[in-house]
């Protein structure tokens, strides 16, 4: 395994496949608590969780599953690391002497790319960039086959924005075998390096790209959707509102989708924007298992990345 995850892509399918059979395992184990095998997997170790945006999900699963695998968190201020006061590299190099992994939440790819490329041991996981969402999409495919078994040949509709959270679930999806289709306005589509990159090398699985949300939609067995406004795009948000509208997942757009469909969403949900009241919380919808798997998922990957160099 890589030392880092910044991308789904940085891990071959059957790491990936591995890291979801961890998690459920994980997740079957943890009603022993301290008698769960894993429970001092990184004891005596420490992790720095670095955050330049807001977040619950990520911020609360990576701070639990540190605890419940025997580690140690630190909180570094943001305005401390990332925010400029010194050097990226030298704030790598620093942690570096002390932690042995930094989870970072932060705007450009890039820098995520810059801290890990200095850092020989440092373990540097992205917990979500304006480009992608790695840790997301864990969730997501365990979640998914949790409901299905097998995932091949299943179609998982993605409508919205085709930036950070559509990105990571095609390239996990076309890793694992679905059929992934993202349906998003002209200028907000998947770009085509990304499409070629997640399909590259023989994939069991493919990438669609649509721009009529509901032929995307017809006949799929998940449809998945995310904020209009990712955060750092606020300014954006009137045009985005107006562009985005024809792509909300309301009752209509779900019927044209396969009557046993599922419902899934990241979070934080906009209700009565890219969601509607009646689809997230309708029997279809998924939301909180996909949140409840990030801390299994997360677990299995700090376990994974830790465990082969110390
Ligand atoms: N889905 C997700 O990453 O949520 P947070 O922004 O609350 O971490
Ligand atoms: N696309 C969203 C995802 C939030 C988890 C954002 O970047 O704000």
């Amino acid at each position: 395994m890589q030392k880092d995850f910044l991308s789904i892509l940085d891990l071959t399918s059957d790491e990936l496949s591995g890291c979801l059979d961890l998690a459920a395992r994980l997740k079957a184990d943890r009603p022993l608590r301290r008698n769960a095998p894993t429970a001092n997997a990184l004891e005596g170790r420490h992790v720095a969780m670095l955050f330049d945006k807001p977040s619950l999900r990520t911020m609360a699963t990576f701070e639990i599953a540190v605890r419940e695998l025997g580690g140690e968190i630190i909180e570094p201020p943001a305005d401390s690391t990332l925010g400029g006061r010194e050097a990226l590299s030298d704030v790598a190099l620093n942690l570096e002497r002390w932690v042995a992994a930094a989870i970072i939440r932060t705007f450009a790819q890039a820098r995520l790319v810059e801290f890990a490329r200095v850092t020989s041991r440092l373990h540097v996981v992205n917990a979500l960039s304006d480009a992608e969402h790695p840790c997301q999409a864990l969730a997501d495919m365990l979640t998914l086959r949790e409901r299905w078994g097998a995932l091949d040949g299943r179609v998982l509709t993605f409508v919205g924005d085709g930036n950070n959270v559509a990105t990571s679930l095609a390239q996990a999806g076309a890793m694992l075998g679905l059929r992934v289709r993202v349906a998003s306005p002209d200028g907000y589509q998947l770009s085509n390096h990304i499409v070629e990159a997640a399909t590259a090398g023989g994939r069991l699985g493919s990438i669609e790209r649509f721009v009529d949300a509901g032929e995307a939609v017809a006949g799929a067995d998940a449809v998945y959707t995310d904020t209009w406004t990712s955060m750092g795009q606020e300014d954006e948000s009137a045009a985005r509102r107006r562009a985005f509208q024809p792509y909300q997942a309301n009752a209509a757009l779900l019927a044209k989708a396969k009557p046993d469909a599922v419902f899934m969403h990241c979070l934080p949900a906009h209700r009565g924007e890219e969601v509607t009241d009646e689809v997230i919380d309708s029997t279809a919808s998924i939301v909180l298992e996909q949140s409840e798997n990030r801390l299994h998922t997360e677990k299995a990957l700090l376990a994974m990345l830790l465990a082969e160099r110390r």
